[in-house]
């Protein structure tokens, strides 16, 4: 059963942060709107300035923070972010087609606060291409993961999955499709239930 939050509790505030179309932010901010949410979406943050999600995220009134990390060190750029975070008073991040990987150091001050999506049934294909690498196993399912981030790639507690099948004539594309839409539809519901957890 779903999760709703207590009528008139105060929303936590979640930051998103992306790299590219953000359709998985689309669905959280989307799902944030539900009167039962237990969240609202207080900043979407981007490495990519041009992030189409972020033109998305504008449009439709939600804040916005764009800091393109080239040409400065790393820990001066993952600064900015977490200032931009903490000013539009974020209490947890969800991670959502964030290409970058976060340092030790970022995890440890938001420890147990971010959460990521991606796109097998961890602990399998943790990293790239996880589609191609099921089809090429022979997996007869697919899938999606939320987990906790901690400082291991695609290792934190598993919070919630979805299975696809595979199907014979599934190329890495079509399974891809298959399983994005069954990301829209977990990562709001999983975000909901450990917030309200
Ligand atoms: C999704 O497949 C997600 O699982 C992975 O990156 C992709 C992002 O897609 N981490 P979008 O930007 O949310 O559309």
């Amino acid at each position: 059963m779903a999760e709703v939050a207590a009528p008139g509790a105060v929303k936590k505030k979640l930051g998103i942060l992306i790299s590219g179309r953000g359709s998985n932010m689309m669905a959280l901010v989307t799902a944030s709107r539900s009167p039962d949410s237990a969240y609202e979406v207080a900043l979407v943050a981007s490495d990519k300035p041009d992030a189409p999600g972020l033109a998305w995220a504008k449009e439709n009134g939600v804040p916005t923070f764009a800091h393109s990390p080239k040409n400065i060190p790393k820990p001066e750029y993952e600064a900015k972010i977490d200032s931009a975070l903490r000013a539009a008073g974020v209490e947890a991040i969800a991670l959502a087609g964030y290409m970058r990987l976060l340092s030790d150091e970022f995890v440890a001050k938001w420890r147990g606060k971010i959460v990521n999506i991606h796109p097998s049934l961890l602990p399998l294909y943790k990293g790239l291409d996880t589609h191609r690498r099921a089809l090429v196993a022979g997996d007869s399912h697919a899938g999606c993961s939320v987990h906790i981030v901690t400082e291991e790639l695609d290792g934190g507690e598993v919070l919630g999955q979805a299975e696809v099948r595979i199907d014979a004539r599934d190329t890495p594309e079509s399974l891809a499709e298959r399983v994005l839409a069954e990301e829209h539809r977990l990562y709001p519901q999983v975000l909901q239930e450990w917030l309200c957890r």
